[in-house]
């Protein structure tokens, strides 16, 4: 029985769904979104805040101040919360409303930019916000998501080690790439492990992080407008784009089965599921992971106006959002009552290499 006495110390990390019922193919999708911050982006929250306070530059004076779309701070916020820390967000018209009320019930201000004001769009005007406090006033700490070495460390120490644990025989990851803190956390840790794994990042359309043509995004999370200052190529082995249509009709198809997962998750699962169709993947073992849950998106992503002012009337009559055309088996009994016991998970694996430079 978990207890725990600050909200940080929870995160579920050994929860998977076999889409295989869903998809037509085997994909093992890790559950990120069950914490009190409701996405993955708690884990390089923690790892950023506990490296700041250890280096001394966190101090009960600072403000927090942070540009996210949301969810990081969300995480932020939760945090500085329960540590008793004051945090600003600076984020743009495009997050949710229920995210930006979130974040202001937990205590923390919201700065709002209202358009694209500079050059570099939505995230380049946000940028230059935080710069702009930092300069003014020396309380700020800026723990700078998009450069912050313990963003992809967070994920080397913990997402990829739990993903290796139950998956020893894993040869292809799918990674959701934003900053690309869990992308990379992940892939260096794989490159160091006992076999290969082919690590496919998934980005949306009209993202410039992989190059490519920058083009209207509506959905906040995966996809950057600059080049993320993270992003080592040679560690990735493909990339997919996911035009934010197919992220729609995904989402709208997992939670025709029940399962209300948010905009990231299903960009990597529409990513995937197109990759395992180009291949022929039926003895591959695939596992992606599942960056955030549904009930953030219920204004835009799972709201009809929204969708049809953006993407046209149709972006739902797709034969692939009626419950049953991409099912390839159907969905397996109900275990009513039954918690997932061990047997039912994938064999235990091969020891984690250590933290790099640890
Ligand atoms: C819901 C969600 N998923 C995925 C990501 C991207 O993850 P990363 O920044 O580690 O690339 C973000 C980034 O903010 C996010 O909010």
């Amino acid at each position: 029985m978990p207890v725990v006495s600050v909200p940080y110390a929870f995160n579920e990390e050994d929860l998977y769904v076999d889409l295989r019922s869903i998809i037509g193919h085997s994909l093992f999708l890790k559950c990120e979104g069950f914490n009190f911050a409701g996405s993955i982006k708690l884990k390089a929250a923690l790892e950023m805040v506990e490296a700041a306070e250890r280096d001394g530059v966190l101090t009960p004076e600072s403000i927090l101040v942070e540009s996210s779309s949301g969810n990081l701070g969300v995480a932020l916020s939760m945090i500085a919360a329960s540590k008793g820390y004051r945090f600003l967000c600076v984020t743009d018209s495009r997050g949710n409303l229920s995210t930006r009320m979130m974040m202001e019930a937990l205590g923390s201000q919201v700065h709002m930019m209202a358009g694209q004001e500079a050059n570099g769009g939505f995230l380049g005007a946000r940028i230059e916000y935080v710069r702009a406090l930092c300069a003014s006033d020396d309380r700020y700490v800026w723990l700078s998501q998009y450069t912050n070495q313990g963003n992809w460390k967070a994920h080397y120490r913990t997402t990829a080690p739990e993903i290796a644990r139950q998956f020893p025989q894993l040869d292809v990851l799918f990674v959701g790439a934003g900053t690309t803190g869990t992308l990379m956390g992940c892939a260096r840790y794989f490159r160091e492990w006992h076999r290969p794994v082919r690590i496919v990042a998934v980005d949306s359309v009209g993202s410039v992080s992989f190059g490519g043509v920058p083009g209207r995004r509506m959905i906040p999370g995966l996809g950057m407008s600059m080049r993320p200052p993270l992003l080592d190529e040679s560690y990735v082995d493909e990339v997919i784009h996911v035009a934010e249509a197919d992220t729609v009709r995904t989402c709208h198809r997992l939670a025709r089965r029940g399962f209300l997962f948010g905009g990231s998750t299903g960009t990597v699962v529409s990513g995937a599921t197109d990759w395992l169709t180009r291949h022929d993947a039926r003895e591959v073992m695939a596992v992606a992971i599942g960056p955030d849950l549904g009930e953030r998106y219920l204004d835009t992503i799972y709201q009809t106006n929204w969708l049809q002012d953006l993407y046209g009337e149709d972006v739902l009559d797709s034969d692939e959002v009626a419950a049953g055309s991409w099912a390839a088996t159907p969905a397996p009994p109900p275990r009513w009552g039954r918690r997932l016991d061990p047997a039912d998970r994938q064999p235990q694996g091969q020891p984690a290499p250590s933290a790099p430079g640890s």
